[in-house]
């Protein structure tokens, strides 16, 4: 939808008030309307290093999803305010895991006798508790760009890993890049006891998968596969490692978000992509490398947008850099000094990583 032209100046002006001390991060997955106003776009990855590359600005106005806002300010310093724009913006599949569910598992683990020879490995979209967690247990986060690699160093440092909370990344990095099987993967549901399983399942286990899973990414199916390919013959199939495992095994291309970019850029004209991803970044594209001959249609029409993306909008924005432009910090995003220091040492793992 196109932006409405009295928002847009409303957001021009509050951001050009603030000048330098504003820095406005903009995840892939925002509206166009939102994105036009980031002062760096990226992967979640990207925008955990980018979000410590400017401690001179007094705000970062995340707009994304509630996770990366606390991760930014983890990584920033203790005087920056990270703020996101609606609090309401928060992920699905974060929330599947809680502190108390993993410390739960960790306890079963233990009871097991394979938590001292297990690793945890969590993925970005997880609350700071979750990161703390793996932090104090000497494992490390990992986002989609690199998992193969967090999955490599967890193996190094002990036997199992216990990957938290996206069990498609988990699976699909574990047997796509590491060679493991199927069988190597158990699932830990922590709506039942014991996580649904043995100790002698856990002891055989090498890759212990939490069940969680992205609502939006989830919906892609085999059938879309099939479909698309059916459709737009010669088309490129290139998804989201938070797909399911089948999906990502009939795609001809895996990565993040950014690396989804990468890929489209570098495509000859001509070329034909079905991209299993957030909506909003497949539009984009479709739109940007539309110019380039380069046809990009979405993996299946039925899924939708991300909701809590989508929640930043424009009025929000607005809204934000006119009350910061004001001198009213609002809706700042803040870890407690404790699960800092811990979630802190996870991701300074990953920011590591070989
Ligand atoms: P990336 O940007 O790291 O690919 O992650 C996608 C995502 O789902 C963020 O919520
Ligand atoms: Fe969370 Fe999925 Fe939305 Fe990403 S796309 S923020 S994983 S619900």
């Amino acid at each position: 939808s196109p932006s409405d032209p009295d928002l847009v100046a409303r957001a021009r002006a509050a951001k050009e008030r603030l000048g330098e001390r504003v820095f406005v991060l903009g995840h892939h997955y925002q509206r166009d309307e939102v994105i036009q106003f980031a002062d760096v776009t990226g992967d979640s990855f990207k925008l955990a290093r980018d979000a410590a590359a400017r401690p001179d600005a007094e705000y970062i106005v995340f707009c994304g999803v509630h996770f990366m806002a606390e991760s930014a300010d983890i990584l920033t310093t203790d005087d920056q305010r990270v703020i996101l724009p609606d609090l309401a913006a928060g992920c699905s599949m974060a929330d599947m895991a809680t502190a108390e569910q993993v410390a739960e598992a960790w306890d079963v683990l233990t009871e097991a006798g394979v938590a001292e020879r297990t690793v945890p490995v969590s993925y970005m979209n997880s609350s700071a508790d979750i990161k703390a967690f793996t932090g104090r247990h000497g494992g490390t986060i990992c986002t989609s760009s690199n998992a193969e690699r967090a999955l490599r160093w967890a193996f190094g440092q002990g036997e199992k890993v216990l990957f938290l909370p996206d069990q498609h990344l988990g699976r699909n990095t574990a047997v796509r890049d590491l060679g493991l099987s199927l069988e190597d993967c158990v699932l830990y549901n922590p709506h039942k006891p014991n996580g649904g399983l043995t100790a002698q399942q856990l002891r055989d286990a090498k890759m212990i998968l939490w069940r969680g899973h992205c609502s939006v990414h989830g919906r892609f199916s085999l059938e879309s596969v099939e479909d698309v390919r059916a459709r737009v013959p010669g088309v490129n199939v290139l998804v989201h490692p938070e797909c399911r495992h089948e999906v990502v095994a009939a795609a001809d291309y895996v990565g993040s978000t950014e690396y989804i970019i990468n890929t489209l850029d570098a495509a000859p004209a001509g070329s034909k992509w079905a991209i299993g991803t957030e909506l909003n970044l497949v539009r984009r594209l479709a739109n940007r490398y539309a110019a380039e001959g380069k046809e990009i249609v979405f993996l299946d029409r039925t899924v939708c947008f991300c909701s809590t993306m989508n929640r930043i909008d424009l009025p929000h924005l607005v809204w934000t850099l006119e009350a910061l432009a004001e001198g009213r910090t609002v809706n700042r995003i803040t870890v407690d000094p404790q699960t800092e220091k811990y979630a802190k040492l996870a991701l300074e793992q990953m920011l590591a990583l070989p």
